[in-house]
């Protein structure tokens, strides 16, 4: 079992949101949220909203409600105009998912990472170096709770070396009630997206599969991108670690790892222009020199290629 306890650096302390404030949706009488109360209840206890009426499929939206930005699909169009310096990208995503753990671990929302960052969890609880985005779920109580008393607020945090601070918006897609695979354009439930630079995490509800239920699965769960799951492989979640915060990690991390990605995803040291050094527990960049080596090794299969279609040797001589 890999469950190392890096050194937390001081970052679980250090981060603490300061102040949430929030937005209520335009033309909505009732005050649903934290200005009338500190304490939200546990998400458990919204079990009602659970009945809300799903929209029927014939009620598919046609209309896409998170858009991104025309100069990367992973930036938020409405708080940046470019994309980070390349330097920059990695110590951002790492206070992104920060900031989003912190604050769900402290609102009492369930959440763990999956696809991507579970599988660069899997090598060292840590982003890949040459990562751009990250990968969230929640449960469908989660998506409930969020939309209810969280949909548009503000967290602003504290972070060592950024003067003022940042703040990142969580934002609920509204579309989230339509259950079905159908609705295409929405596959994304929730965003928190740093306002300083338009970067977003992207939300995705996991809820139970009903169809699939019904014909003798009980345990079935989808998301609307399509992923499907069974409840225990998911559940019970595993503590662990993520960018020096604790993280909620899916019971069957390395099943649904070999699954998603091949079961030489977690042994392939090399990837993506870099190198897992079991000394230091990184991915190293390659350097010139590597890189040479490494270019004429994979020469093997980029031999010349004959011109024609006459097989070398014909098939009535063999
Ligand atoms: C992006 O550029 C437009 C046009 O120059 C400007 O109006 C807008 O404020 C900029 N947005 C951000 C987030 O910087
Ligand atoms: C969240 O708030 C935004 C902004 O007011 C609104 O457009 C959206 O419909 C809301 N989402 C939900 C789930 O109510």
């Amino acid at each position: 079992m890999r469950f190392p306890v890096p050194s937390l650096l001081g970052l679980y302390g250090v981060l603490s949101a300061t102040a949430v404030s929030l937005v209520l949706g335009e033309g909505e009488g009732e005050v649903t949220g934290l200005e009338t109360q500190d304490q939200p209840p546990h998400f458990l206890s919204v079990r009602p909203s659970l009945a809300k009426g799903y929209e029927s499929e014939a009620n598919i939206p046609t209309k896409k409600y998170f858009t991104e930005s025309s100069f990367h699909h992973h930036y938020d169009g409405r708080f940046a105009n470019s994309t980070l310096p390349e330097e920059k990208v990695i110590p951002y995503l790492s206070n992104l998912i920060q900031t989003y753990l912190e604050t769900m671990n402290s609102i009492g929302a369930e959440t763990w990472i999956m696809h991507g960052s579970l599988l660069s969890w899997w090598w060292n609880q840590k982003i890949f170096p040459w990562d751009n985005d990250l990968d969230v779920q929640i449960s469908e109580p989660t998506i409930h709770f969020l939309a209810d008393y969280y949909n548009f607020t503000d967290h602003h945090f504290e972070i060592p070396g950024v003067e003022g601070g940042r703040t990142y918006l969580l934002e609920i897609n509204p579309n989230y009630v339509v259950k079905s695979t159908k609705d295409r354009l929405n596959v994304i439930d929730g965003r928190w997206i740093d306002k300083s630079s338009g970067l977003f995490i992207d939300i995705t509800a996991v809820r139970p599969d009903d169809d699939k239920r019904k014909r003798g699965y009980p345990e079935a769960l989808m998301c609307k991108d399509r992923h499907h799951y069974d409840e225990s492989d998911i559940f019970p979640l595993r503590d662990s670690y993520y960018e020096d915060v604790p993280v909620k990690i899916p019971y069957a991390y390395a099943a649904l790892l070999a699954e998603e990605y091949g079961a030489a995803s977690m042994t392939k040291t090399d990837f993506q222009g870099h190198h897992f050094s079991d000394e230091s527990k990184i991915w190293e960049k390659y350097s010139r020199k590597m890189k040479r080596i490494l270019r004429r090794a994979w020469r093997g299969d980029d031999l010349p290629k004959r011109s024609g279609t006459e097989p070398l040797i014909r098939m009535d001589d063999v």
